[in-house]
């Protein structure tokens, strides 16, 4: 494990890597509160394949050679996979030729791995999802027990105010609904970090200067990464800063008072065709989650920034 304080937090990371989940692995490696005591992949932005050999890569150029990383699932629990080829390239990491892994995928299955995790930790355990959330749908609906040790689940998807795969859904809920609803009504506790947040955190020249000035070699890789993640927001979305989504789940649980969140209904559009993905939010109904409203931008970067400065 990454030599984590003693007051440090235990954390799953379960992501689809994907442009943005590099920089949220990075973040969760080499943030002192978080303890990275594994990671699990799952097809997302790009098949399974692709997104278990990127998360490897990702800790790879970081000098992280000691997280275990275990693939999960291929697809949704009820639906054919749908990938972000348009955003994230054909393999889930375009630009930058990518490395070998130094590791190879750990051989027992996402779930196994969360459960040996769980069951061997002295506390209850954080999970942060960063994709379609089937793994942990998988692990909540297989293994009750050891799901009973998860601390709390804060999800990088959603939105409050419409959608990025269709006008109605954000991408990670769009791809597995029905994982999401199992997970939002499983009674854990969850936060939702959803675009209406995470497009706050836009990655400006300033910011890629700010990122690529602490001159690690995991800051050259990332700013590779940001050139080709910044070209396909502004081709698609025409963002012309695209907006680093999936580390400002990471920021939540590092950083909790970084990321203002409120307790409300939530609620997922499951069977409609048109809206399925949807993420609603009722406050004048008995809360069920939180999601969050507001992020620290300043302080993100920030925390960006040391975590790059402090991986090789
Ligand atoms: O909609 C953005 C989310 O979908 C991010 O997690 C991105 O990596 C993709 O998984
Ligand atoms: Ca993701």
């Amino acid at each position: 494990m990454t030599t984590a304080p003693r007051d440090s937090i235990p954390v799953i990371v379960d992501c689809d890597p994907g442009h943005d989940d590099v920089f949220a692995l990075w973040l969760a490696a080499g943030h002192p509160a978080i303890d990275l005591r594994a990671v699990t992949t799952v097809g997302g932005n790009a098949p399974l394949e692709f997104t278990s050999l990127n998360a490897r890569v990702a800790l790879t150029v970081a000098g992280v050679t000691d997280v275990p990383v275990a693939a999960g699932a291929p697809g949704p629990l009820a639906r054919p996979l749908r990938t972000a080829e348009w955003i994230h390239g054909k393999n889930g990491l375009g630009g930058p030729t990518l490395p070998e892994p130094a590791f190879a995928l750990d051989p027992r299955t996402a779930t196994d791995l969360m459960v040996d995790v769980l069951e061997a930790a002295a506390e209850p355990v954080t999970v942060i999802a960063l994709g379609p959330i089937t793994n942990v749908a998988v692990l909540l609906r297989d293994r009750p027990d050891a799901a009973a040790r998860v601390r709390e689940i804060v999800w990088m998807g959603g939105s409050t105010a419409g959608g990025n795969a269709t006008p109605h859904a954000e991408f990670n809920a769009w791809v597995d609904p029905e994982a999401l609803a199992l997970v939002v009504g499983s009674g854990i506790p969850f936060t939702m970090v959803g675009l209406n947040v995470t497009h706050t955190a836009l990655v400006t020249a300033d910011v890629r200067a700010r990122l690529a000035a602490t001159g690690t070699r995991t800051a050259a890789f990332g700013d590779d990464l940001l050139d080709f993640f910044g070209r396909t927001n502004e081709e698609h979305f025409g963002l012309a800063d695209g907006p680093l989504h999936d580390p400002v789940a990471v920021m939540a649980v590092a950083q909790p008072d970084a990321v203002r969140r409120v307790r409300t209904r939530l609620d997922v559009e499951v069977s409609d065709p048109v809206t399925a993905g949807a993420t609603r939010v009722d406050e004048s109904r008995e809360p069920n989650a939180l999601v969050a409203t507001e992020l620290n931008v300043e302080r993100f970067w920030d925390a960006v920034r040391e975590a790059l400065a402090k991986l090789t």
